[in-house]
């Protein structure tokens, strides 16, 4: 089960490849700290030393890997994480914001990857609940796919084995957290992010002050 909060505030960002979600965590993290909150920024897979070891073994080269069994690494990197560096900092009251979290398992492993079956979306909804961590709140940064792809040639560099993968299956991803977001509209907002940098964190500071307490 899902342990409610005490303290601090739990915040994850999610997207496809493109949807400025880095840039948004960062502007976001200096937004809150200058209104006097203490904020800890940090991303999945990884943000722990174990998680980021799992990182590199998910995002790297081509692993081999049965789809449950990668699922299951994803959700191990998460407990680490979780257990290491997300509880505590909760626990000692400050934001929390988060570059990805079991969102994008949902959307990748469960819409993209095995196109919805409706077993492996339970399967993950099971680890969802052992892991027994719900964000406060989750911002969905949408971007069309054109512009997602034009951000991420701009962007260059190295891509990991997702990025690579077709465009069939980033619109499935896209789709995936489309529904994501409808079946959960109490603690997923999500936000147009086609727009300039400063229009997107205008958009996501108004989210957070409507749905969060102060
Ligand atoms: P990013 O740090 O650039 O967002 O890359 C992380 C990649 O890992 C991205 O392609 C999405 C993918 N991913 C999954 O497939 N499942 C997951 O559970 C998580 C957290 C990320």
């Amino acid at each position: 089960m899902t342990e409610p909060l005490t303290r601090g505030l739990f915040i994850t960002l999610e997207g496809g490849e493109g949807a400025g979600k880095s840039t948004q965590a960062r502007l976001l993290d200096d937004a809150l700290a200058r209104r006097g909150r203490k904020v800890l920024r940090t991303r999945e897979p990884g943000g722990a030393p174990g998680a980021e070891q799992l990182r590199e073994f998910l995002l790297k080269g081509d692993h081999g890997l049965s789809l449950r069994a990668e699922v299951l690494l994803h959700f191990a990197a998460r407990l680490d994480h979780i257990e290491r560096t997300i509880r505590p900092a909760l626990d000692a009251g400050q934001v929390v914001i988060c570059d990805r979290f079991f969102d994008s398992t949902l959307a990748y492993q469960g819409y993209g990857l095995a196109h919805g079956d409706p077993a492996l979306l339970e399967f993950i909804a099971r680890l969802i609940d052992l892991t027994g961590l719900m964000p406060n709140l989750t911002l969905l940064l949408a971007v069309p796919r054109t512009l997602a792809r034009t951000r991420m040639q701009q962007r260059g560099g190295g891509s990991d084995r997702y990025e690579r993968l077709d465009e069939a299956f980033h619109l499935r991803v896209a789709d995936g957290f489309r529904r994501i977001a409808d079946q959960a509209p109490g603690r997923i907002a999500t936000i147009d992010a086609g727009g300039d940098v400063e229009q997107v964190q205008q958009a996501l500071l108004t989210e957070i002050d409507r749905r969060l307490p102060a």
